[in-house]
């Protein structure tokens, strides 16, 4: 039997009045390609809402303005419900000062930091690579996370760690890949792992819903789901179906403007909820795909 998920009511989001796109580290950006700052402003607003209207609460943190992709509030940390947070140690410079100002809000807000590495020292983590599902904390890696970060998060706080090894490069964050839905079921798209990976991402979730290209393509698992409703950039009718076969609400919002970054509603959100109680793996272990 699944159970709703235990987090995903609390939010923090990054007021986009500096998003651009000043740089390239991902195959959907492009500095030909700049955002409308109006309608930007107008779809973010609409998500803010969306969750808002779906019972959760978001708690909203200023853009600096030297950091364009600080929008993409998900990679800021990895941040838990009895007050732990993970800060992200960004895989590329130019996202690198959006920590300071992450560490400054998590802080200020009653939260121990932990931190896998800073200023390119240590092992990249970026928190968009991160899910609690089933027993463990279930972390994508290759593209953006190193694999030396897991070990890091399995010992720093006690908990399992499963490693997925992502290969795609388009989709460079786990959560482009993967959206648990409940505490069974989740979006999948396999392509987007090695096979080792794949079988083991089979082993994880007991009730895959498996993206077509197309789908996965739409950002459809860069979706949040907040109580019974699930707030999504694009659901074919297939998946609709699915969805609401599972009791969701389905809201489909217009986040266009993000996706010239390669982000959308889950990247747009960083969970303040997460409970790591049914990962507890005293002294840490860490489990990678063979
Ligand atoms: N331009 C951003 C980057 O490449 C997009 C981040 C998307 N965020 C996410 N959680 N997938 O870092």
């Amino acid at each position: 039997m699944s159970q709703p998920l235990e987090w995903g009511r609390r939010y923090l989001m990054v007021r986009p009045d500096h998003f651009r796109i000043d740089y390239v580290i991902n195959p959907y950006m492009s500095t030909q390609d700049q955002p409308d700052p109006e309608l930007t402003l107008k779809q973010w607003d609409s998500l803010r809402q969306a969750i808002v209207d779906a019972g959760g609460e978001v708690e909203v943190l200023a853009q600096r303005p030297d950091s364009p992709d600080m929008v993409y509030a998900m990679n800021l940390g990895f941040a838990t419900a009895d007050g732990r947070a993970m800060l992200s140690h960004m895989r590329f410079e130019p996202r690198r000062k959006e920590s300071l100002t992450a560490a400054d809000w998590f802080t200020g807000h009653g939260f121990a930091l932990g931190r896998p590495g800073s200023d390119g020292v240590g092992p990249h983590f970026e928190s968009g690579d991160a899910f609690v599902f089933g027993d463990s904390l279930v972390v994508g890696y290759g593209p953006r996370t190193e694999a030396e970060a897991l070990k890091h998060l399995a010992i720093e706080w006690g908990i399992r760690v499963r490693g997925l090894r992502i290969t795609h490069e388009g989709m460079y964050h786990l959560d482009l890949p993967f959206c648990p839905v409940d505490s069974t079921h989740a979006l999948v798209y396999p392509a987007a792992f090695d096979a080792a990976s794949q079988a083991e991402l089979f082993g994880i979730v007991p009730d895959p819903i498996v993206l077509t290209d197309d789908e996965a393509f739409a950002f459809s698992a860069n979706s949040i789901v907040v109580n019974e409703t699930i707030i999504m950039p694009a659901c074919s009718p297939r998946l609709h179906e699915i969805l609401t076969g599972l009791g969701l609400r389905v809201v489909v919002l217009d986040l266009t403007e993000f996706h010239k970054a390669g982000g959308s509603a889950r990247c747009l959100t960083n969970p303040l909820d997460f409970d790591l109680t049914a990962i507890t793996a005293p002294g840490g272990e860490v489990i990678l795909p063979t």
